[in-house]
């Protein structure tokens, strides 16, 4: 780039120096301007110089600048070398321009003067304000006069000294911008090391609002991200162990006893033993549909669907359950509203029944649910609303959580594992749904199903 920029900073300043210096030069003929327009006027006519170059010549040696001293023409005297004054050479034509003046008439036809073919400097000649001829230059394309060299060779000399300057202290900022740069990137190479290997609590500094600044923020939270669910996957492992070591250990239990003969192998117990491994294959089943729809693999097959039909069909298979345990199931006010969606109906079902089924289970004996159905411009909203008991403020984000339960010694009697919500959010959110739990307000809990509207 500097080299660029002085090689044609150097190129335009030669060009405009050079014209610079032709104009000046053209300047310094006002005089012989002027005593052309003089002599017309006295002449009356350029005939007095048609084509007669020795007149022309004779003309302008006869000029003299007032501005320029007259050129010495003493003869020096004789030194002490012994040479004569004839010895030295002629005094110069006082203008040196004899050979690139053309004097032109009014009509632009060639008068007397030199024959050239660039393109000359011109300069108009007038008698009372009437043009009367043209003189015309030919500009000198060599730059002859010492100083004028000496001084482009002084702005050459400067113009390097400046380049050189100028391109220490830019590989000097370079060099202090690639060392910021790389620190930082080392840093996040290691970081990044260091998180391949395992590592989640790696954090690396983050300072400065450029790019890499970013990177390194989002490195870190994607450091956070990886060491939150290392520990959730941790965790869970861990809760599902103690979800199954439970029953098993009920199971092993009874088993033994039966073995060292404690007690009889009736009906019942046999009965009791079934059920509880029952309830162990459905928790296993649940688990590995949470498994399945973690991993993307849970079959859905959508198709146009009406989600009131379904409800009904929920209304109705669930209405005597919820009598047995002394609760209403209300009716649905609006049981003709038309809900389209494109969705999975038999994972819809699913997803109704688990929140049936809580509400079926979750509520005191002579309370009742109720279900909603409601439209809005672009989606479908299905509410699960139930009289008390509800559950704490703070326990509602966590509902949904994987073996979350509320009272875990009261749901333990009612088979409960926590594993039903996070299911129902699996299956809404695989639709592009949103589902929220907040107090309903019978004084229980109201769960809150969107899906997005079909529109047809
Ligand atoms: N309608 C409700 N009223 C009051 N509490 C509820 C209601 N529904 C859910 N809960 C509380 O939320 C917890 C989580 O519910 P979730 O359905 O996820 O698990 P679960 O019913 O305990 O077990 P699972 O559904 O896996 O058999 C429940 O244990 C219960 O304490
Ligand atoms: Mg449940």
């Amino acid at each position: 780039m500097i080299a660029v920029m002085i090689g044609s900073a150097d190129w335009l300043f030669r060009q405009g120096f050079t014209e610079y210096l032709q104009q000046v030069e053209a300047n310094r003929l006002g005089f012989l301007i002027s005593n052309l327009e003089t002599t017309y006027q006295k002449q009356g006519s350029w005939d007095f110089l048609q084509n007669d170059q020795r007149q022309w010549h004779e003309f302008l040696s006869s000029q003299r600048d007032k501005d320029i001293p007259p050129p010495d023409n003493r003869l020096p005297p004789p030194d002490d070398n012994g040479f004569s004054p004839e010895d030295y050479p002629p005094p110069p034509d006082a203008l040196f321009l004899g050979n690139r003046l053309r004097l032109l008439d009014a009509n632009h036809n060639y008068v007397v003067g030199a024959h050239f073919e660039e393109k000359p400097i011109i300069r108009a000649l007038k008698v009372n304000k009437q043009i009367i001829g043209w003189l015309e230059i030919r500009p000198n394309e060599v730059m002859t006069d010492e100083l004028a060299t000496t001084f482009i060779q002084q702005q050459k000399k400067a113009k390097y000294l400046i380049g050189s300057l100028a391109l220490i202290l830019s590989i000097f900022a370079a060099w202090l911008l690639a060392r910021q740069l790389l620190l930082t990137i080392r840093r996040i190479v290691s970081g990044v090391k260091a998180l391949a290997a395992g590592e989640y609590q790696t954090r690396i500094k983050a300072n400065g609002h450029d790019e890499l600044g970013q990177l390194s923020q989002y490195f870190n939270s994607l450091a956070q991200t990886l060491q939150k669910n290392e520990v959730a996957r941790r965790q869970w492992i861990a809760d599902i162990s103690h979800e199954l070591r439970t029953p098993l250990s009920v199971l092993r239990g009874e088993l033994e006893a039966l073995q060292d003969g404690v007690r009889e192998p009736t009906p019942e117990r046999i009965q009791s033993l079934h059920s509880e491994v029952l309830a162990l294959t459905t928790l296993v089943e649940d688990l590995y549909e949470l498994s399945l729809s973690d991993a993307g693999a849970m079959n859905y097959h959508k198709e146009n669907i009406n989600v009131t039909d379904i409800v009904l069909e929920i209304q109705q298979q669930f209405v005597s359950r919820f009598a047995s345990r002394g609760i209403t199931l209300r009716e649905i006010s609006n049981p003709h509203i038309q809900l389209p969606v494109f969705a999975d109906a038999r994972r819809l079902y699913q997803l109704f029944s688990n929140l049936a089924e809580n509400s079926c289970r979750y509520t005191n004996e002579g309370g009742f649910c109720e279900i909603t159905l409601y439209r809005t411009k672009q989606t479908v909203i299905v509410t699960f609303q139930d009289s008390a008991p509800s559950v704490p403020q703070t326990a509602l984000p966590k509902l949904f959580d994987r073996l979350y339960r509320v009272e875990k010694s009261r749901s333990r009697e009612s088979d409960g594992a926590g594993l039903g919500l996070a299911i129902c959010k699996n299956i809404v959110e695989a639709h592009g749904g949103t589902i929220l739990a907040y107090q309903s307000q019978y004084g229980g809990l109201s769960i809150q199903v969107e899906f997005p509207l079909l529109l047809e």
